[in-house]
């Protein structure tokens, strides 16, 4: 049995297989074909934090696979309630097939997987956000790439980092570390990117940089997220003020190459970390990037449960 709970979990070769067949379950998608691969499978998701785009394409490719969704929250659940997370992961885990989690403490969800009898997933926690990365690879092989040979167009590549040393800065480095290529890390002072959480093979993955616009200088892709993440609203204010120098902007576009991406995981907010005429200009795949959660979120679904197809 096989968890996802950070990016590392994957191998090389399994993140190449799952990269492949999303782009097959999405043209399968896009033409109204059926792909009922989880029929009779039921996927419980657990959310102690917000979500749009985790809910909704985590729900949506289920049901597109044939199967079935549980939703439990802090709120409507025994998990708001101090029950264990260990006794609900032995509970939750003999009645449905696959789990994916969203919570605050990596250690917590560890402890789920430790006492889970079926796959779980990661969908956020304060340290990673791996299927968001899996759908940012994906969006960057299908606009720069072969999906067929998925990993190659990443060798070598640049992705500028841009804010807050979060959960999403972790799970780029860890990615970087695996499939050969460079992070640029520009972050404020107080916010920076502790690399030990990453737990990298080589500190040649990535370059730190104080200046966000030299962070950018040659970047194949920049990107970015909201400066106060879930979980620190009340630092919320002193943030504002800390990042105010580190908004992409189109003067930090153009010190990328002249073909670069942009993308942001969302929510967005216009105005703060990125200004509207680069997440809303011809650079920017960040409609791609939220649709692609469904589809590599459904190959990985289908991995973990069936192996390869
Ligand atoms: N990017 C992302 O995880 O979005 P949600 O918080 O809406 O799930």
């Amino acid at each position: 049995m096989k968890h996802f709970l950070q990016f590392t979990d994957l191998t090389v070769d399994e993140l190449a297989y799952v990269f492949t067949r999303a782009s097959v379950i999405k043209r399968k998608f896009k033409a109204y074909e059926k792909h009922h691969t989880l029929a009779d499978r039921t996927l419980a998701m657990i959310f102690e934090k917000a979500s749009t785009r985790t809910r909704v394409s985590f729900e949506a490719g289920m049901y597109q696979m044939g199967g079935a969704v549980v939703h439990l929250t802090t709120g409507d659940s025994q998990l708001g309630r101090a029950e264990p997370i260990e006794d609900s992961a032995k509970v939750i885990s003999r009645m449905v097939d696959l789990v994916m989690i969203r919570t605050f403490g990596q250690d917590k969800i560890n402890s789920f997987a430790a006492n889970s009898r079926v796959p779980v997933i990661n969908g956020l926690t304060n340290e990673f956000h791996p299927c968001q990365i899996l759908a940012d690879l994906f969006t960057f092989i299908e606009h720069r790439g072969d999906t067929q040979h998925p990993l190659q167009c990443l060798h070598g590549k640049v992705v500028a980092w841009v804010g807050d040393g979060n959960n999403m800065a972790n799970t780029w480095l860890q990615a970087a570390d695996m499939l050969g290529f460079t992070v640029h890390l520009s972050t404020p002072s107080g916010y920076e990117v502790d690399p030990t959480i990453a737990g990298l093979r080589s500190p040649d993955s990535y370059k730190v940089f104080k200046d966000p616009m030299q962070a950018c200088a040659g970047a194949d892709l920049v990107t970015t997220d909201v400066w106060t993440s879930m979980g620190y609203e009340s630092e919320n204010a002193v943030r504002q003020e800390a990042f105010a120098d580190w908004c992409v902007d189109s003067d930090m576009m153009a010190q990328a190459k002249s073909n670069a991406l942009f993308m942001h995981c969302l929510p967005a907010h216009r105005g703060e970390e990125v200004a509207a005429d680069v997440i809303d200009g011809p650079q920017s795949v960040v409609w791609d990037e939220a649709e692609n959660r469904m589809h590599v979120q459904k190959a990985l679904m289908e991995y973990l449960l069936l192996g390869k197809q």
